[in-house]
């Protein structure tokens, strides 16, 4: 169970696994996740399920190195098993006919946000896609998302690909040429969650974002995932992780999920040096 049937490198810091898991396979829908752990005393970590293949019993993670769980993770090879994984997890992401949604991905949020855009597209909608990355390098899953998408746009910061800029640039562009948006999904770093919630406000286009607090359990028990929506409290992992853009306070969110970074960069050196 649990094994690594296949691993990409996508760029130097994303990988991604095929992973025999054919419980989780039958039930995963688009937006929910998985808690994995990949040792005996390794911490539990929050991982988007990208993709399913139903034949093989399998499911698609991607993930970025930013730590020592993750860099751990990305050491592993194919034919590795990982001791836990556990899902499906989380709110599935609502699919209807809306119209035209501009769906939107940034850094490592394009993995969670392409398999929104699979089943927006083929319940019906119009789906223009905005995906950006800190340089082309690492941009991923370009061409998976062309496939689903009636327009696609890219932008980098440091312009290497696409538009220079960021995507809530192309945002507003669309915004402003009076394009007809009647939804939003976002998902990326929190400040890029905040900066399209913050665009879209205005015009009140429904916005949903998907949110990536600390979790630990994944099933609503520890309240690690505590996140403020409209003035009240909701735990990201069972109530979420997807929430109206509009009513998230994104800036205690960022503060919350610094809370660990001395410890998170001292677990990270040790990790370097003297492995787990
Ligand atoms: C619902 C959800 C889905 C996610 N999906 C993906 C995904 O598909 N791909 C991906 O690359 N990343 C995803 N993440 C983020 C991923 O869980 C963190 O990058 C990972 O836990 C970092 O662990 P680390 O030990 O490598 O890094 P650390 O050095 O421990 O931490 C680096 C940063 O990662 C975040 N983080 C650390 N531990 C956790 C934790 N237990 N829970 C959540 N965030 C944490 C913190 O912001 C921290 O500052 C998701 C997070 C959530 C909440
Ligand atoms: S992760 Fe523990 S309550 Fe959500």
């Amino acid at each position: 169970m649990n094994n690594i049937l296949r691993k990409e490198v996508l760029t130097p810091e994303i990988k991604l696994f095929e992973l025999e898991c054919p419980l989780i396979a039958a039930k995963i829908l688009p937006g929910q996740f998985v808690v994995i752990r990949s040792y005996e005393k390794g911490e539990r970590i929050p991982l988007t399920v990208a993709d399913v293949n139903k034949e093989h019993g399998s499911i698609i993670i991607i993930f970025q190195e930013v730590g020592k769980s993750t860099a751990y993770l990305g050491t592993l090879k194919k034919g590795d098993e990982i001791i836990d994984v556990i899902g499906p997890l989380g709110k599935p992401s609502e699919i209807k006919i809306f119209g035209t949604v501009v769906c939107i991905g940034g850094g490592v949020g394009i993995a969670p946000v392409y398999p929104i855009i699979k089943a927006l597209k083929k319940k019906g909608n119009r789906i223009i896609s905005i995906l950006g990355a800190r340089n082309k390098e690492l941009l991923i899953l370009e061409n998976e998302i062309k496939k689903f998408s009636d327009e696609l746009y890219i932008t980098t910061d440091d312009g290497s690909y696409g538009k220079k800029g960021f995507v809530s640039d192309e945002l507003k562009r669309l915004i402003n040429e009076g394009r007809k948006i009647d939804r939003v999904v976002a998902i990326g770093p929190s400040i890029m969650m905040k900066v399209v919630a913050e665009v879209t406000g205005p015009y009140e286009i429904k916005t949903i974002v998907s949110l990536n607090p600390i979790m630990i359990d994944g099933t609503g028990m520890c309240g690690g995932c505590r996140v403020e929506i409209g003035g009240e409290t909701k735990f990201a992992c069972v109530d979420g992780p997807e929430f109206d853009g509009h009513l998230v306070n994104f800036d205690l969110l960022m503060k919350r999920q610094a809370i660990y970074l001395k410890e998170e960069e001292e677990s990270f050196a040790k990790f370097k040096k003297e492995g787990v």
